[in-house]
């Protein structure tokens, strides 16, 4: 996922323009204020690979979320989310890294056991870090074993289409669900030198047609495509049977994922035009935790009703 520049220290919002302070993405003030609802799934029962498959079939749009860890995968789960992805993208998120090469297969299974605990309903996908499957099949699938047995998800996903096909079978053939990567892949992001669309050339259009198809015939049972030409993730999704999942690839695809962070506004830095954000609740957490230091220092907070 785009995650260039990180800041740590992001810029502050212009509280008499919230929007004025970001080129673009800053929808929600203007268009989702008034609309937040909530949402309740028709079918309470566990989310499945096949059942994705049925959504597909029947034109049902396929709701993916981020989370890392028990709190926020306890409120995703709750709100009706079809699947959680553990995205390594907590390696900036959670740990606050540059890019998503650092984190670890522990730190990974850390975040899925988190995750796992809170989760009844959703289809749980971990994501397989950098370093960890793409030296040979047989570390492949050591490494997608450890996080099937130790964390329970459900799948795991992987970035790359060719390339790592041997790796793929050998996890697919253990009886592991494989969701596949393609497009912007930000473990490859040392080899593409910046986090621009992908693929708007013929001949990168034609790799990753053929890598999609090919994740298909190997059995992955989902594939993400990011940042890419929205025209190019409509052929895909059309050309395909198994869903394809789109962030940054454009409306016409079989589900949309996003990082939690990124779209509840807690990820201030990061304002791409792919991304909408239903809620500003960085802004949120800065108020509430200014008010409590000013509660505290004036001696507001506790008062005699706040104490025992
Ligand atoms: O790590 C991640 O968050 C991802 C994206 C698809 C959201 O891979």
């Amino acid at each position: 996922l785009f995650r260039y520049p990180f800041s740590p220290h992001p810029q502050r919002l212009n509280k008499s323009n919230p929007s004025s302070t970001y080129e673009e993405g800053n929808k929600w003030y203007q268009s989702n204020r008034e609309t937040m609802s909530t949402y309740q799934p028709e079918d309470s029962r566990k989310v499945t690979t096949h059942r994705l498959r049925e959504m597909k079939e029947r034109g049902e749009k396929i709701a993916m979320l981020t989370a890392y860890d028990y709190t926020m995968a306890t409120l995703v789960d709750s709100a009706g989310m079809d699947v959680i992805l553990v995205g390594d993208s907590a390696s900036n998120i959670m740990a606050g890294n540059t890019t998503t090469l650092p984190i670890t297969l522990d730190q990974m299974i850390y975040h899925g056991k988190s995750v796992m605990k809170a989760v009844k309903r959703a289809l749980v996908v971990v994501d397989l870090p950098f370093g960890s499957y793409q030296g040979n099949p047989m570390q492949a699938l050591d490494s997608a074993i450890k996080v099937m047995k130790i964390t329970h998800a459900d799948a795991i996903k992987v970035e790359g289409g060719s390339e790592i096909s041997e790796s793929i079978q050998r996890i697919l053939s253990a009886g592991i669900p494989v969701m596949g990567h393609l497009g912007l892949t930000p473990q490859s992001i040392n080899k593409f030198g910046s986090y621009n669309v992908r693929a708007r050339e013929e001949a990168e259009a034609k790799k990753l047609i053929a890598d999609a198809h090919l994740l298909e015939e190997l059995g992955c049972f989902a594939i993400v495509l990011e940042k890419i030409p929205a025209t190019l993730a409509e052929r895909v999704a059309s050309e395909l049977s198994i869903p394809i999942i789109g962030i940054g690839a454009g409306g016409n695809v079989d589900g949309q994922v996003l990082v939690l962070h990124d779209m509840l506004g807690l990820n201030e830095g990061f304002r791409p035009r792919f991304l909408r954000l239903y809620a500003e609740m960085g802004q949120a957490v800065r108020a509430s935790v200014g008010q409590y230091i000013t509660d505290v220092k004036t001696r507001d907070f506790p008062n005699s009703e706040e104490q025992y």
